[in-house]
């Protein structure tokens, strides 16, 4: 219902604009997962097929299975060939209209009224089509071929269908361009002055005399700059000489007039270009745009604003744990916020566009992106993968990420792809397995793979046609890319097409940097790589855990979990201690992106099935933060923070390792049951304290202070027996509500243990979205309406209106409401 009142909100607010109207192309849709050439025809009969609303991934609605062939490094999950249909009326009218795609995972074939109207394999890219010529007046339909049947074709979890939004918009026949408008500020130059730019491309097929006007509009509404546009010739060779673009800019004097975009005061302003044909408007756009200055410094680092800091980033992939790929604003934004409490202001859109929601958020959330194309080039990484259709599709995917995304203010920085291969001179990973590639990808290659001095090889040539790309659109960032080789004898590094140094890993060679790329800006385009489970722990919390030991190695443990101590990685990596000490104490680098803020599905390195999601998150496919995550919060936010681990219900006389993040204080003293166990602080490059103590049931209590004074206090009680569900609102969304289901004792203490399936009895006008617990082994379905527990916590995602009730066997029942 809530859904449907926003659709006709949106449309009542686009009657109002005469001249465009961009429509929400979600609802309504027909599925069906199969294949047959008659699906596309107009008369074919899909009075049996499921309705839906997009967007939709059908794999996360499927079962985990050994045999799928993503394998666990595709997260287990089906593939196939799947169907969209939908039927709409077209009123009588001479305009254009387009149809636009956010994304489709992937090989999409979009047919109209039976004819084909493209084909679009990249599964990330967003496009547009005229479907001007296929519809009439009427009935029409379109239908959808979605192809995620060739596997693996992806590292990670990649989804299935019309996973982000769909536009219906309409136009006239004159009109800006799809993605026609850009805007940027430039500068201050020397004199202090700042320039905006903008740029507008129309479609003019008569080539009519057209005036307009272009507005910048501050948050208020307010117009603080506005200039008339005047024709301009056509642009030559583009079809028929129909495409105008107009050009021009105006200067601000003084910087200190504009209002800075910041990661602390996201400052957004919006332009706007107003089309007019005597007189009468005939098209009207609105972007965003954003003033901040920014640098990346080869001696200091970055710099915005004219303030030095780090960037504290994230890689992050695009699922949404049980939610799948399919785009969910609520949940996306959850994301984020988490993310921001915990210090982040980065993200990196690994390994490929994200949704246009994400950037819109980073936007007003002050989140700083680097926006990523590619997780491989020409040489493939996965049997099926992009690398087949590089040749042909490079170069409009790439472009069509710069002009779809030039606008938004949060991007910092372009990659132009992500430990591709062509760094090496040869790349053995081609004829390896999936599970080994994944390995190779981390170690080192032998110096005859490297560039010779003076060489500009075809890989080096490459990586400056992508760069040319790039910047045939937008020169206002620097180009970087994720190199997991870090010798200055990178095929990508020789180009000098790279602006911005980017390491995966290799925190051990950062010192060098100077040395082997003198002048260079650096950051760690990735990092860290740490392998937790929410709640175990591996003792000694002191021995480092490496899962492989070696790269070549196999791993495997019954347990199949991982230490949410800060002490296991893989073998390529390091402790998030370990590698935050290099960047904060190294002033030349510019910042990290951590791998990842969040478990995903896929990739459950060090483990093969049954796992089947990440470990790599700092918080978990849940949404439940781990341990480290309070390590970032004390070391990049001023919150106050003391986080004792792990639970205290152990054997009588265990030894464990008790460990304290916290910051604003100089010391922590530890209590057992009243009884000082001595106090602890930290130094310039240790970033928590512990202590090793017996095990004896009752309370563990931490205490901070600061000058003698007592900052913060944290206890945690020994469990007793599994007594009831507690049910609180983890976040509250538009339409979604994201619930967390604990067990505790009948003193309220949550049982870290706990493992109690528990039902979800949804009641109202919604429904339940998902279910997960953050196990990386669960083999529960995503959509179904019960969970176990896990480490004594799990989440259902609800919509609204109604409530839920929650109960297990052996617990005591209890409801929420779901707004
Ligand atoms: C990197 C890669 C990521 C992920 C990560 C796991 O090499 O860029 O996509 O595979 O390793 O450690």
């Amino acid at each position: 219902m809530k859904r449907f009142l926003c659709l006709v909100c949106v449309l009542c607010g686009l009657t109002a604009i005469q001249a465009r109207q961009r429509q929400n192309f979600d609802a309504d849709w027909l599925f069906m997962l199969g294949d047959s050439a008659q699906m596309s025809q107009v008369d074919y009969n899909d009075s049996h097929w499921r309705s839906l609303n997009l967007p939709h991934d059908w794999a996360i609605e499927g079962d985990f299975y050994v045999g799928n062939p993503s394998g666990a490094g595709g997260g287990a999950l089906p593939g196939g060939i799947g169907w969209y249909r939908k039927h709409f009326k077209i009123e009588p009218s001479t305009f254009k209209f387009f149809l636009e795609f956010d994304g489709v995972y992937m090989n999409s074939t979009v047919y109209v009224n039976g004819q084909e109207v493209g084909f679009r394999p990249y599964g990330y890219s967003s496009f547009e089509y005229d479907i001007t010529p296929y519809v009439h007046q009427g009935e029409n339909v379109v239908a959808v071929r979605v192809d995620n049947s060739d596997q693996p074709n992806s590292r990670w979890y990649s989804g299935c269908g019309i996973y982000r939004h769909v536009w219906l918009t309409q136009t006239n026949p004159i009109h800006i361009k799809h993605w026609g408008q850009y805007a940027s500020f430039l500068g201050p130059d020397k004199n202090g002055r700042i320039c905006f730019n903008y740029q507008v491309e129309v479609d003019n097929p008569k080539r009519g005399k057209i005036a307009g006007t272009i507005s910048l509009i501050d948050a208020d509404g307010k117009i603080v700059r506005k200039a008339n546009l005047y024709n301009p010739p056509p642009v030559k060779g583009s079809p028929y000489e129909t495409s105008m673009i107009f050009r021009g800019g105006f200067y601000f004097d003084d910087a200190r007039v504009l209002h800075k975009w910041s990661c602390d005061t996201p400052y957004v302003y919006k332009v706007r270009t107003v089309l007019k044909v005597g007189g009468k408007v005939v098209d009207e756009v609105e972007t965003t745009t954003g003033f901040r200055d920014f640098r990346f410094d080869a001696q200091t680092g970055f710099w915005l604003n004219g303030k030095n800091m780090k960037l504290n980033g994230v890689c992050e992939h695009h699922d949404f744990g049980c939610l799948g790929a399919a785009l969910n604003e609520d949940a996306l934004h959850r994301k984020l916020t988490k993310l921001k409490a915990m210090g982040v202001n980065a993200i990196r859109s690994s390994h490929n566009p994200p949704a246009p929601e994400l950037l819109n958020m980073c936007d007003t959330m002050g989140l700083i992106v680097m926006d990523e194309s590619f997780d491989m080039w020409r040489r493939k990484k996965t049997q099926n993968d992009y690398a087949r259709f590089f040749d042909e599709w490079h170069e409009r995917d790439l472009a069509d990420l710069v002009l779809r995304d030039r606008n938004h203010p949060c991007i910092l920085m372009w990659s132009i792809g992500n430990e591709v291969l062509e760094q090496w001179s040869s790349a053995e990973a081609d004829t390896l397995t999936l599970e080994q590639a994944n390995l190779i990808l981390n170690a080192g290659h032998d110096a005859s793979t490297l560039a010779k001095d003076g060489e500009l090889s075809v890989q080096s040539l490459l990586t400056q046609h992508l760069a040319d790309i790039v910047k045939r659109y937008d020169t206002s960032r620097p180009i970087t890319a994720g190199c997991n080789e870090p010798s200055p004898g990178n095929h990508l590094f020789k180009s000098g097409a790279i602006d911005l140094i980017g390491f995966n890993y290799h925190h051990e060679w950062v010192k060098d940097v100077p040395k082997n790329f003198p002048g260079k800006p650096f950051i760690l385009t990735e990092s860290v790589s740490a392998l937790q489970t929410r709640g175990y722990y591996r003792m000694p919390s002191d021995s480092i855990y490496k899962a492989p030991k070696e790269w070549w190695l196999p791993y495997t443990d019954p347990s199949f979990m991982c230490s949410a101590y800060d002490n296991m990685h893989a073998s390529w990596s390091s402790t998030h201690e370990q590698t935050w000490d290099v960047v904060k104490h190294t002033p030349y680098v510019g910042g990290q992106f951590i791998w990842t803020g969040f478990d995903y599905i896929g990739e459950p390195t060090p483990y093969g099935f049954p796992a089947r999601s990440s470990y790599f998150g700092i918080i978990d496919l849940a949404g439940f933060p781990k341990d480290s995550y309070y390590m970032y919060q004390s070391e990049w936010t001023q919150k106050p923070v003391l986080h004792l681990f792990p639970h205290w219900n152990w054997v009588p006389g265990d030894y464990i390792d008790l460990w304290c993040y916290y910051n604003n204080a100089d010391e922590v003293e530890l209590f057992i049951n009243g009884q000082s166990q001595g106090v602890r602080r930290k130094d310039e490059h240790t970033y928590h304290v512990s202590w090793r103590v017996t095990f004896d049931p009752g309370e563990v209590k931490a205490v901070s202070r600061k000058n003698g004074q007592i900052v913060c206090e944290q206890t945690i009680r020994t469990a007793g027996a599994p007594d009831a569900i507690r049910l609180s609102v983890d976040y509250q969304g538009k339409d979604a509500t994201f619930v967390m289901a604990e067990v505790v004792d009948k003193d309220g203490n949550l049982c870290p243990w706990a493992d109690d399936l528990i039902y979800f009895i949804y009641e109202g006008e919604g429904k339940v979205l998902g279910t997960d617990n953050g196990c990386q082994t669960s083999m529960e379905n995503f959509k179904a309406p019960q969970r176990k527990a896990f480490h004594g916590r799990c989440l259902v995602v609800a919509t609204g209106p109604g409530s839920i009730t929650a109960k297990s066997a052996m617990l005591k029942p209890t409801w929420i409401e779901v707004k």
